[in-house]
């Protein structure tokens, strides 16, 4: 093999897009997805890909110091991109220690594996964070987030992922580990768990429960379809300058209402339903606590130094990933367990 991608969190939604990608493109690869199964991860994400010669599956956490450690010396891993997070900004709301454990402890963790195990000759080795752009705060008064923005996280979950950035940076700095980071917009697409607005709001519309928008629907996000992501990760993996970040972006903003409100189309339309008839469930709740208002990525650098761009269009991606949760219902009935019936009523019962 000519090199052992270490990939954490490749059960989840971002991580089994790219997992398949390199799977798939780099058979002279072997691709250790290393992930601990929490309620986010779903090895059904994978089954396509499953028994193909040069994947392996490990069910581990990136806390447990024994577990990575044994990772490194069974596959002499030398390189890893490292997607395992909490990555649900309510969720941090309501239970922020568990992002702290995962999001900081388990990146400096596997940062320490790193610097042990390859200290003395970085050579071919390499590091790859993934990271938010909710790192950067919000964007109350326009312009763009540019690799260069201050960071400003406000939620517990934009503050652990800041934290688990820096400490990349400085072991880069510190101990020389050569690293890449990129920093992304709101992804979409299939496989995503319903927690996440896109989803939520078509299982919601699919059974015609009401769709809950915080606040005024004003907040706006930019989203990415979530190939598109795995697209780039591939690009700034092989062509990435160490030490470098990247931001990733879909030049595509929408305030949420009007997002739903076309999903709310695209769907009347596919479910044979009368024009106008899901966008009556639409139901404004209580907003979230400390509710960032504009997230919006300059992704110039990308596209300039490794000519990466987004590749379908908003209207494209949603239709199908409407076409997916259509298709794999199944899917959906799996992760809709007891679990995100508790969640679901705390979450919004309530508001
Ligand atoms: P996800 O919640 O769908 O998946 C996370 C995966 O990590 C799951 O498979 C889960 O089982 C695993 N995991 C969680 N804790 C773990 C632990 N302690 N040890 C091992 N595995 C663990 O998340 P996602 O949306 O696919 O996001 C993946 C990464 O991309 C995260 O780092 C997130 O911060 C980042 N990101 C996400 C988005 C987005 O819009 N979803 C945008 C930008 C960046
Ligand atoms: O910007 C990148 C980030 O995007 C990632 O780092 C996070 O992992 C990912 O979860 C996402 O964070 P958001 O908080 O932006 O995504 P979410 O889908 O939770 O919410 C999108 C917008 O929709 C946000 O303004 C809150 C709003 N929302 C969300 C839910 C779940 C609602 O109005 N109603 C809802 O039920």
């Amino acid at each position: 093999m000519k090199r052992t991608v270490l990939i954490t969190g490749g059960a989840g939604f971002i991580g089994s897009h790219v997992v398949r990608l390199f799977v798939k493109k780099y058979p002279e690869y072997r691709m250790v997805n290393l992930d601990k199964l929490s309620y986010a991860g779903n090895l059904e994400n994978l089954k396509d890909i499953e028994s193909q010669p040069n994947y392996r599956f490990i069910r581990a956490d990136i806390t447990d110091k024994v577990s990575i450690r044994n990772v490194f010396r069974e596959f002499g891993v030398d390189s890893i991109i490292h997607l395992a997070a909490e990555s649900h900004v309510d969720r941090s709301i309501s239970s922020p220690m568990e992002f702290i454990q995962t999001n900081v402890i388990g990146t400096t963790n596997l940062l320490n594996a790193a610097v042990e195990n390859w200290t003395g000759d970085f050579t071919g080795k390499v590091f790859y964070h993934i990271s938010t752009d909710e790192v950067y705060g919000s964007l109350e008064d326009g312009g763009y987030f540019t690799e260069k923005t201050a960071y400003d996280p406000r939620s517990p979950y934009s503050a652990s992922k800041a934290g688990s950035d820096h400490l990349v940076r400085a072991y880069h700095n510190t101990y020389g580990l050569p690293v890449l980071l990129s920093n992304c917009s709101n992804n979409y697409g299939p496989n995503q768990f319903p927690e996440k607005l896109i989803p939520l709001a078509i299982n919601n519309i699919l059974n015609e429960k009401s769709i809950p928008v915080y606040g005024k629907g004003e907040n706006i996000r930019d989203w990415l379809f979530v190939e598109d992501h795995a697209n780039a990760i591939d690009v700034i993996f092989h062509k990435g300058k160490k030490g470098e970040t990247y931001n990733i972006g879909g030049n595509n903003e929408w305030k949420n209402i009007d997002l739903i409100r076309l999903l709310c189309r695209i769907m009347d339309e596919k479910l044979g339903r009368p024009p106008g008839d899901s966008e009556k469930l639409v139901t404004f709740v209580k907003d979230r606590a400390g509710h960032d208002l504009r997230y919006a990525i300059d992704s110039g650098k990308l596209k300039k130094e490794l000519n990466w761009e987004p590749s379908v269009t908003f209207e494209q991606g949603l239709s199908k990933t409407v076409d997916w949760y259509l298709a794999n219902q199944e899917w959906l009935q799996h992760v809709l367990t007891g679990d995100y019936e508790k969640y679901y009523e705390t979450q919004y019962l309530s508001r």
